[in-house]
């Protein structure tokens, strides 16, 4: 019989977080599909408009104690997370559109629902942007800030930082930009030093999003990327976002077709079935997909999505199960659909004795509807982080992989990318900063 005993079991440290105090100032590289989107459903959501689902933040519970206590918070209640009240967006573009006009171009939330929230996103126009067309060969940028030098550009964009710092009270900066060519690091990202010679020298190895991301880390600004692109996975910038207390976490919103893929591979993995095949195939019609549709953008998207197998599946460790694995990803741009992203899986797995079957995954899905809330989780879960003093110092935040294609980790750590083992790291992270037991599930206890 399980006791009934309620245990002790309320956090101690709460007080070492700081509270979430006055405005959360959001600044948005990319005001596209995604991130008007996001900054649409947080002000729908504020208003009572609609209910901010698939948001862990907003409606994720954190049991606590033992099963038997019954006793699972709002994740919003139990750690001092910004409230949606407080938070403040704005942003850069390489086109002049408002947050009105870009979402109306993006077609991903209906007409009623943007007239409804028009005179506030009309208010949201973008600072002129850094950009550079040989990273995203598709898009023709007019709205952009002239510089010198790479180094001049990251002042400017530094100037734009402390300007909106002095409106409110902390600031994150998330990436929801453009895909950017397939870049390997080289000797300008190893040292800080290197990083920012390079940025005089407009050393060729630097794009747009890691000068972004240089000045808001430079400014103790966490930084969180959507994208596939390199941008902080790179020495130079996880150093200084160590030195600066401005935390960073992977990169590339796992929302659809790799969200599934990190659902379904640990549950193969877990009763030993093997896989020989696995082909994935998308077809998208939104300005993402117009940019994947060049291939030096579709490499760095084909590199994010092909790593979370390998990992998962760990063929070293099982080579009769996953040694052979045939895995390869598709993305098609297809106009018709839009955001309306549709994937195909097919999975060719094997069982007892080796029998071959198989498994289709049809997603249906809607890109960026999936993608705001999780923008949205890392910008406030960032924002914890630099408040947290055990937290902040890190640099990597390796808990929060659970939104990323990506996950970012300390040198010599393999990245983890089952979904389930990410989601219990994420909250017995939130446990542990709030002094609250950590939850192993062992459970013995209740048959003592
Ligand atoms: N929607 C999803 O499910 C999903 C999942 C994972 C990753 N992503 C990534 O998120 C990013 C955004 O996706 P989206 O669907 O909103 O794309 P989008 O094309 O609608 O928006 C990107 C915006 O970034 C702007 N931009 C490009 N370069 C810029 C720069 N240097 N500075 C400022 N603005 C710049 C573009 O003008 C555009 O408005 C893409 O990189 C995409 O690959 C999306």
């Amino acid at each position: 019989m399980a006791t009934k005993k309620k245990s002790v079991n309320r956090p101690k440290a709460s007080t070492k977080v700081t509270p979430a105090k006055g405005k959360l100032g959001v600044m948005v590289v990319g005001l596209g599909a995604v991130a008007t989107t996001m900054i649409a459903g947080v002000e729908a959501v504020r208003r009572g408009l609609a209910k901010p689902i698939g948001s862990l933040t907003q409606m994720g519970t954190i049991r606590l104690g033992k099963r038997t206590d019954n006793h699972s918070p709002l994740i919003k209640d139990f750690i001092p997370l910004a409230d949606l009240n407080d938070v403040v967006f704005t942003g850069w573009d390489i086109f002049k559109d408002n947050v009105y006009e870009s979402a109306a171009h993006a077609k991903v939330l209906d007409e009623k629902t943007l007239k409804q929230l028009k005179p506030y996103l009309q208010s949201i126009k973008p600072m002129p942007a850094v950009f550079d067309q040989y990273y995203v060969k598709r898009l023709h940028g007019t709205h952009v800030k002239k510089g010198k030098n790479k180094r001049d550009l990251a002042e400017q964009v530094i100037d734009d930082i402390k300007a909106f710092k002095k409106t409110v009270d902390r600031v994150v900066m998330i990436w929801t930009g453009s895909t950017e060519i397939f870049l390997e690091p080289t000797g300008v990202h190893q040292t800080i030093e290197a990083f920012e010679k390079g940025l005089e020298n407009d050393d060729i190895g630097i794009p747009p999003s890691q000068i972004y991301a240089y000045a808001a880390l430079s400014q103790g600004v966490p930084f969180a990327n959507g994208a596939p692109n390199l941008t902080v996975d790179i020495p130079a910038l996880v150093e200084l976002s160590k030195k600066k207390e401005a935390p960073i976490c992977g990169k590339d919103f796992k929302t659809g077709q790799t969200f599934m893929k990190t659902v379904l591979a640990p549950a193969f993995k877990a009763r030993m079935l093997g896989v020989s095949g696995w082909f994935s195939t998308n077809i998208l019609g939104n300005r993402d997909g117009e940019v994947l549709d060049e291939p030096e953008s579709f490499k760095t998207k084909e590199e994010s999505k092909l790593g979370s197998l390998e990992y998962i599946f760990q063929p070293d460790l099982y080579p009769d199960l996953y040694k052979n694995i045939y895995h390869k990803i598709r993305i098609n741009y297809y106009p018709p659909r839009g955001d309306e992203k549709e994937a195909w899986d097919n999975i060719d797995i094997f069982g007892w004795l080796g029998y071959p079957m198989q498994i289709k995954v049809n997603f249906l899905c809607r890109d960026s509807i999936l993608a705001a809330p999780v923008a949205l989780d890392l910008v406030l879960f960032l924002d914890l982080a630099k408040r947290t003093p055990s937290l902040k110092g890190l640099g990597i935040q390796e808990w929060l992989s659970f939104y990323l294609k990506s996950p970012q980790t300390a040198e010599g750590l393999y990245p983890e990318h089952d979904l389930f083992i990410q989601s219990m790291k994420l909250k017995n992270t939130l446990r542990h900063i709030m002094g609250a037991e950590l939850i192993t599930h062992l459970g013995l206890e209740y048959y003592d």
